[in-house]
């Protein structure tokens, strides 16, 4: 049997895993210098955080999550004994079955009450309820069941008494509903009111990196498990200036790394005073026109009108163009922050584009959203998305006052998006590496370089070996690669496999160099070639290595 990954999912493997660092590591390197400082998350959370910040009604907690319920090992216990007991109902004709099977449900109700108290099994509202309507309903079948006992009255009752108990324990609750984060905003805000990161001063200022999952349709730039570079600033003020800052923040990130043809665009969707109204307006209008649209815009005008704005079904575009636009219904406090937000970019040269559609997909928006879009992506080509919000820490019980702005990038988009811009630039350039990469940022340039070892040292056998993996040590002491072939290899079978593997160089040892205490080193581009000892060696290879 042959094991693939799952539809969806993907390996990174060198030399792109290199350019992966090479990204992440920027990030790291700006966000820093803006004061930022790395959280590490889990990969799951409770489903009911997800469920309620990003908003139940949304294609990612309706449709898209990866949902397991978390038994432990005595929960599965008490799972299975549920199912033994109920398999096999007594009839009411037999006492003493009846006996024993009420003695066992009595014994696994006292199970499932320990198990909740000691946190084994989640104890939830819903729990409690199951086990009080087994006990009420265990309760009526004896009653019942002793007063008819030996008869066929009422046995149909009796029955549906066993039934009902039956249905309890399947319904039970037996372990905690988790999910593999669809993203990470919702984990950095329960964090942020965990740890009382709010008692802190200042602005809580945080980035994180990582893989999110999401059942979606996978095809380029899409897959199940993706990753994602994000930033999210919570504090007590939303002025406007500090939106500025993480867009700039966000722009100097894609400059370092040399992303090309970037197009930011900007909108505000209102707050809690202004946008209820708008979207009343909106459904009022959607459902004029509703026979026009396709069925998710028709389910959306229910669930979220908003939603409707950011279709992309050709036949839809042309009545959206005819729809009220939320920038003639914002409040005045909504509309002097999203000009102030303009003034704040024009101080900073920051060129966007407004788009009164850009809604975003998650509930927990208000104000300011954003979206970056990239060349070289198809139709996925949103590297980024973000936006304030403010309401966010309130709703998962934080304090009311704190205010939110943050961001996330689709890292296999940047570095797809990176890879088509060198490859084109290679195309432009007619196969000229170095002219094609002039001028690009190291990161960007590396998109096309081949990551091969820097040094490949053959031996030619007997007492060379030893040279050879001191002088191997010495070289990657200095932060050389240096590829070591375990067997002796002949000279002529030594170059060819370097330049197989990519090596910029090739050390040769045999007698003859052992003797005299100088390396054959030979450059592989041009075949040149040198004797040269040890310390020379090691100065030649570190200046071979400067562009
Ligand atoms: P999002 O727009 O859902 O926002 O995702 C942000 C970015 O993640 C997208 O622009 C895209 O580049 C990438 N992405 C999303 N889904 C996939 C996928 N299936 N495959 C590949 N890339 C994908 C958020 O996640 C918010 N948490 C952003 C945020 C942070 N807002 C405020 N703070």
């Amino acid at each position: 049997m042959k094991f693939q990954a799952i539809k969806g999912v993907r390996d990174i493997l060198p030399p792109d895993s290199a350019l992966w660092n090479r990204v992440e590591q920027a990030a790291r390197e700006v966000f820093e210098t803006y004061g930022y400082g790395e959280i590490r998350l889990p990969i799951f959370e409770p489903t009911e955080l997800f469920a309620r910040s990003i908003g139940a009604e949304t294609d990612v907690v309706s449709k898209e999550m990866y949902t397991f319920e978390d038994r432990s090992r005595s929960a599965a216990e008490l799972t299975q004994r549920c199912e033994e007991i109920t398999q096999n109902p007594p009839s009411i004709r037999d006492a003493s079955l009846f006996i024993s099977y009420q003695r066992s449900v009595l014994a696994l109700g006292e199970n499932l009450k320990r198990a909740m108290a000691s946190g084994q099994v989640p104890r939830t509202a819903e729990n409690e309820q199951r086990l009080r309507k087994v006990l009420e309903l265990l309760e009526a079948a004896e009653s019942l069941g002793l007063k008819n006992l030996g008869e066929d009255v009422d046995a149909a009752t009796f029955g549906g008494y066993l039934k009902g108990i039956a249905e309890n324990f399947k319904s039970f609750q037996f372990g905690d509903s988790l999910t593999l984060r669809p993203e990470a905003t919702a984990s950095v805000v329960r964090a942020y009111i965990e740890h009382g990161l709010y008692n802190r001063p200042g602005n809580t200022k945080l980035y994180y990196m990582g893989p999110m999952f999401r059942r979606e349709r996978p095809q380029k730039g899409r897959y199940r498990q993706f990753y994602q570079i994000g930033a999210e600033l919570l504090g007590s003020s939303d002025h406007a200036a500090l939106d500025a800052e993480v867009l700039e923040m966000l722009l100097a990130f894609f400059a370092r790394v040399g992303l090309q043809g970037a197009i930011l665009s900007i909108n505000s969707i209102g707050d809690k005073n202004c946008r209820p109204a708008y979207v009343e307006l909106l459904r009022a209008e959607l459902t004029k026109v509703r026979d026009k649209l396709g069925p998710d815009s028709q389910r959306r005008i229910e669930t979220n009108p908003l939603r409707v704005l950011d279709s992309k079904v050709p036949d839809e575009q042309a009545i959206i163009a005819t729809l009220p636009r939320i920038a003639d219904h914002l409040c005045a406090e909504c509309k002097e922050h999203y000009a102030k937000l303009q003034d704040e970019l024009a101080l900073r040269d920051i060129a966007y584009q407004e788009n009164w559609r850009l809604v975003r997909g998650l509930d927990y928006y208000m104000r300011t959203t954003f979206e970056i879009t990239a060349p070289g992506l198809g139709s996925q080509d949103a590297v980024c998305g973000g936006g304030r919000y403010d309401g966010l820490v309130e709703l998962l019980g934080g304090p009311a006052t704190t205010k939110c702005i943050g961001f996330a990038i689709g890292t296999d988009r940047l570095v797809l998006s990176l890879q088509a811009q060198a490859a084109s630039s290679l195309n432009a350039s007619s196969g000229a590496v170095s002219s094609a990469i002039a001028g690009m940022s190291s990161v960007a340039a590396s998109a096309s370089a081949p990551a091969g070892v820097e040094v490949f040292l053959a031996w030619l056998g007997g007492a060379t070996y030893h040279a050879a993996v001191v002088l191997a040590r010495r070289l990657r002491g200095q932060g050389i690669s240096v590829e070591l072939p375990p067997v002796a290899m002949k000279f002529g079978k030594a170059l060819n496999l370097a330049s197989r593997l990519g090596a910029r160089h090739a050390v040769i040892i045999g007698e003859d160099e052992l003797a005299s205490g100088q390396f054959t080193v030979k450059r592989l581009a041009d075949g040149e070639q040198k004797k040269l000892s040890g310390s020379d060696l090691l100065a030649y290879l570190l200046s071979a290595r400067k562009p």
